[in-house]
């Protein structure tokens, strides 16, 4: 068996293959099939002349997710994606596929998270399931290299690490426990012992609420460095950001291709140094009183209103147009393919006129924020949306962040934090900091916070033997996922999503 992604190698020979039906069109004597084997795609065509009429009908009954074996001749052509087409000797189903629920025409998101396990078939989600695979390699490649030992944290917890409200509790042999918001703590703990350690695991969240950028169970990466303080912190963040960014462009262009994804800001991040604002700074940024660029956040907003309102109008301009043209009678098959663009306007129109309903929401919001809350999605939205690179946001106000956080001893009332935000408008992407090592006031904040002491006795420990300045940060994979194939929304991102609402399939 040779796989789609490997004809290059064998021009001009009869080889086997086997995968799915995804599309398939039929001429005089002739069926066109698009074959997918998940490494690839190829057209496949099938002649009446050089097949038998057996198996020129059986080509015929294929229909979309047909599983099929076919031996063929691998033949150049440069017309095709991947650069080879197979012409089809023999062909054989293993699989029949009656009336797949997922077609080439628009379908409504819903319907298509139901259909999750049929809808990772479709070449968007196989682009993003192959991205989402070479991010984790190239995290695992850069952490390896640096040489940080990967270590698993466990699951079952006995305490929260980032507040109490997004906790799941579990039943742990008739003692409640809790799924793991984050491996942090452990790490710190394995950072005292190894050094340098970094965790990549299931993380639990109960986000009572749908959010386009929270899921109930998504991975974090989660490196733990001794002897750093946040300087150092936000230095390796912005090297690690750089690599994985670099590794993905280089080698995911053709997934990329698919999500007609424009790449070229990922030269950007290679090239230009993360802009990094002070909390405060941030916030000026946000209220329009600090430019960006010589533009306001308000400025941008209101023209993106404009934009945004235009394009919806033309829109509609183009839906009628194109209803004009059914209705004087056309083919069918024009007439399907102008219904499908007229869906795909409609699909638009909706998306365009949710964002038209932000923008105002979002420019109040960012007028009236108050100075020492934290940000919400839409103010990091504001932010972002003002930059090509990501962003690190530092000295926060200590009452806002984790009880872990190290107090600047200069400034008692900031912590020692840092948020990424992703640019684009997708907001944050890792937040970690300097933990705080005062043992005397790390249980003012385990106080100040209501959590249990006793659940805490371990790690109040880390400061009583041998501590040391230490920090790190936590990415959401799905995040990154999100912002690097620039998706409207984190369920995509995931195999299968685990959020408010959604526990199938
Ligand atoms: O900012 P968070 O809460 O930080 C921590 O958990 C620290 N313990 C990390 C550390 O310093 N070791 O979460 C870290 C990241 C966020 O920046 C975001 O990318 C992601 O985890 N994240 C989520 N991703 C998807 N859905 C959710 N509900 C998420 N909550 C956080
Ligand atoms: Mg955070």
């Amino acid at each position: 068996m040779v796989q789609i992604k490997d004809f290059k190698g064998f021009e001009g020979q009869v080889i086997q293959t086997q995968g799915w039906v995804t599309n398939k069109r039929s001429g005089k004597g002739l069926e066109f099939i698009v074959l997918r084997d998940g490494s690839g795609y190829a057209q496949c065509i099938v002649n009446a002349n050089d097949v038998s009429e057996a198996i020129f009908a059986t080509a015929k009954s294929t229909t979309q997710e047909t599983s099929v074996k076919i031996a063929g001749k691998v033949v150049k052509d440069d017309r095709q994606e991947g650069g080879f087409e197979l012409h089809v000797s023999q062909l054989s189903i293993i699989g029949t596929s009656p009336s797949f629920p997922i077609s080439n025409k628009e379908h409504g998101v819903e319907f298509l998270v139901d259909k999750r396990h049929l809808w990772l078939r479709s070449k968007r989600q196989w682009a993003i399931m192959k991205i989402r695979n070479r991010i984790i390699f190239s995290i695992n490649n850069f952490f390896q290299k640096e040489d940080f030992v990967q270590m698993d944290a466990p699951i079952f917890t006995g305490n929260a690490a980032e507040g109490t409200s997004t906790l799941f509790e579990t039943d742990f042999y008739d003692r409640p426990a809790y799924l793991s918001q984050s491996g942090q703590l452990y790490g710190e703990a394995m950072a005292m012992a190894m050094g340098k350690i970094y965790t990549f695991g299931p993380t639990f969240r109960a986000e009572k609420s749908k959010t386009r950028r929270h899921l109930s169970e998504f991975w974090m990466i989660e490196p733990e460095m001794a002897f750093f303080d946040n300087e150092m912190n936000m230095d390796l963040i912005e090297q690690f950001i750089k690599y994985v960014v670099a590794d993905v462009h280089e080698n995911c262009k053709a997934e990329m291709e698919v999500l007609g994804r424009d790449t070229s800001i990922f030269d950007n991040i290679a090239a230009q140094e993360f802009p990094r604002l002070s909390y405060a700074e941030a916030v000026a940024v946000l209220k329009g009183e600090q430019k960006v660029d010589g533009k306001t956040t308000i400025e941008t907003l209101e023209n993106d209103l404009a934009e945004t309102i235009a394009t919806i109008e033309s829109n509609k301009a183009e839906i009628i147009a194109k209803e004009k043209e059914i209705a004087a009678g056309v083919k069918k098959g024009k007439r399907n393919y102008l219904q499908n663009k007229i869906d795909g306007l409609k699909n638009q129109i909706t998306d365009l006129e949710v964002k038209a309903k932000n923008i105002p929401k979002w420019l109040k919001s960012a007028q009236d924020f108050k100075f020492g809350s934290d940000f919400g999605g839409s103010d990091e939205t504001v932010i972002t949306r003002m930059y090509t690179v990501p962003v690190m946001v530092y000295n926060w106000p200590h009452e806002i962040k984790a009880f872990y956080m190290k107090r600047d001893a200069s400034a008692p009332d900031l912590a020692k934090g840092v948020d990424v935000l992703a640019p684009e408008g997708y907001g944050e992407i890792v937040g970690g900091g300097e933990r705080e090592t005062n043992e005397a006031l790390l249980i003012e904040k385990i106080n100040e916070h209501k959590l249990p002491m006793d659940a805490f006795d371990w790690y109040l420990d880390l400061r009583k033997y041998g501590s040391v300045p230490h920090a790190g940060f936590g990415l959401g994979l799905e995040r990154m996922v999100a912002w690097l194939c620039k998706l409207q929304h984190i369920r995509e991102t995931i195999p299968f999503p685990r959020m408010y609402g959604r526990l199938k399939p």
